[in-house]
């Protein structure tokens, strides 16, 4: 009798946390992640990060679970800093001449520290410039600075927080990633590029042959032109290999504004949905950015956009160093310069170090996350509530018949 009761009891027990369970959407948790973290009736794996930045912070309070078209979530986890006094040790310096033809002498690593058109301030702020001392020679170039990551990417996440970016008359700087190989086969993407005085940050693509610019994307910049029609071809083998391109609507995007209210955040997202570009003035860079837990689809339309529609992001872009230089005259400052509204020609100014003093990249930090799909969905499983009052149910009948027959 006794012994059936407690029969009685463990069948109740076993059936009553799944009961409690159920009630509830279900659980379907891995073993070996921080799974707990999240709500419980989330299904979730997630790899081991390769390399943790900053020391991951519980994904709980992670709140940038994104959504993909194809409804699967994932979420942008650091992979990559580059900052402080480590920043040039993972850049390879270029000191071959300029493919676009600037009046300009890249130098060397060695060279770069010694004559500081590199170096790294006491508070971390790292500082990237053309030569801003020298007096030269009418058609003597001038020295400056062109760095690549080793570290190659195809698709990321690359957020650039920096406190100033060059710009002057006969300046022409860049940021962007290119991929390897004969160019443009792996593609080029230009997140910040501009010259002389310009206000508006330029975003471009530059291909091989197939990929064009979806015009009716939703983004907040204009097309740029070619022969006053928005030109959507990116491929870089045509039309003087300009690529296509977005011009920023912002006026706070490139040159002496941007600089003036202390910078800001340009962010570029590549994955299989696209290519799109945000920027963000000091005083509006997005919290989610500041905590290190980007997540772009709280961020609005983007400056730019190239949709996969047609350009699959993944046949045209692949294996991407990340690029900063600054470059005087050539293929865009040069050839611009006499429509510019810059005082005499390019030449001219390049004479003066003191025209070069504005031609500097200060940068806090750049920050590169990988997309991280969480396997499985959020599921309301009724089936397995279902299920589970079924088997509760045949528990009880079992154990009243049990006990029934134990008194007979
Ligand atoms: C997940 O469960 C929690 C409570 O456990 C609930 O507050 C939350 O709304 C659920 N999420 C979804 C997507 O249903
Ligand atoms: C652009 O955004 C609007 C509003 O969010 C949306 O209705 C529209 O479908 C979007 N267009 C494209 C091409 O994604
Ligand atoms: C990218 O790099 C990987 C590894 O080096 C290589 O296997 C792959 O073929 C490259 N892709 C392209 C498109 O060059
Ligand atoms: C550099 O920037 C300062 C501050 O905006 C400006 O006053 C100065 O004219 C600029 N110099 C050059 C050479 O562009
Ligand atoms: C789960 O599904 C059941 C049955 O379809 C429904 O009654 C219930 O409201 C759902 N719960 C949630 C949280 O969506």
């Amino acid at each position: 009798m006794l012994s059936k009761l407690s029969l009685l009891a463990a069948a109740v027990g076993l059936h009553m946390p799944l009961c409690t369970a159920n009630s509830r959407l279900r659980l379907g948790q891995q073993p070996g992640l921080a799974a707990s973290a999240y709500p419980a009736n989330l299904s979730i794996q997630v790899d081991p990060t390769p390399r943790a930045w900053p020391p991951l912070s519980p994904i709980a309070k992670r709140s940038n679970l994104n959504t993909n078209p194809d409804g699967s979530t994932f979420l942008w986890l650091p992979q990559d800093e580059y900052a402080g006094k480590t920043f040039f040790d993972r850049f390879q310096f270029f000191s071959d001449k300029d493919p676009t033809n600037g009046h300009v002498n890249y130098v060397d690593r060695s060279t770069a520290f010694a004559k500081q058109l590199v170096y790294v301030r006491d508070d971390g702020v790292v500082i990237m410039k053309g030569d801003d001392t020298t007096w030269l020679d009418k058609g003597v170039y001038r020295d400056s600075v062109r760095i690549s990551s080793y570290a190659q990417y195809t698709t990321g996440l690359f957020i650039l927080d920096l406190n100033r970016a060059p710009w002057g008359c006969g300046t022409w700087p860049a940021f962007w990633t290119l991929g390897n190989g004969a160019w443009p086969t792996t593609g080029e993407i230009d997140i910040i590029e501009g010259v002389h005085d310009n206000e508006h940050n330029q975003v471009a693509w530059h291909t091989r042959a197939g990929c064009t610019l979806t015009p009716e994307a939703n983004f907040t910049g204009n097309i740029v032109q070619l022969n006053g029609q928005d030109n959507l071809d990116c491929n870089g083998l045509v039309n003087q290999n300009s690529g296509c391109g977005i011009i920023e609507w912002s006026r706070a995007s490139y040159g002496p504004y941007f600089d003036s209210i202390g910078g800001g955040v340009f962010a570029m997202k590549w994955d299989e949905n696209g290519i799109a570009v945000w920027s963000f003035y000091r005083a509006a860079i997005p919290k989610d950015i500041l905590d290190g837990s980007p997540d772009p689809s709280q961020w609005g339309a983007p400056s730019a956009a190239l949709e996969p529609k047609n350009c699959d992001p993944l046949q045209f872009f692949a294996n991407h160093s990340i690029v900063f230089d600054i470059t005087f005259c050539g293929d865009w400052a040069g050839n611009s310069y006499a429509t510019s509204g810059c005082p005499g020609t390019c030449e001219d100014r390049l004479t003066d170090p003191g025209n070069f003093v504005n031609a500097t990249w200060s940068i806090n930090s750049l920050k590169v996350y990988r997309k991280q799909l969480i396997k499985g969905r959020i599921t309301n499983d009724s089936a397995a509530v279902a299920r589970n009052k079924f088997w509760t149910l045949y528990g009880c009948v079992l154990v009243i018949i049990t006990i029934l027959s134990a008194w007979t």
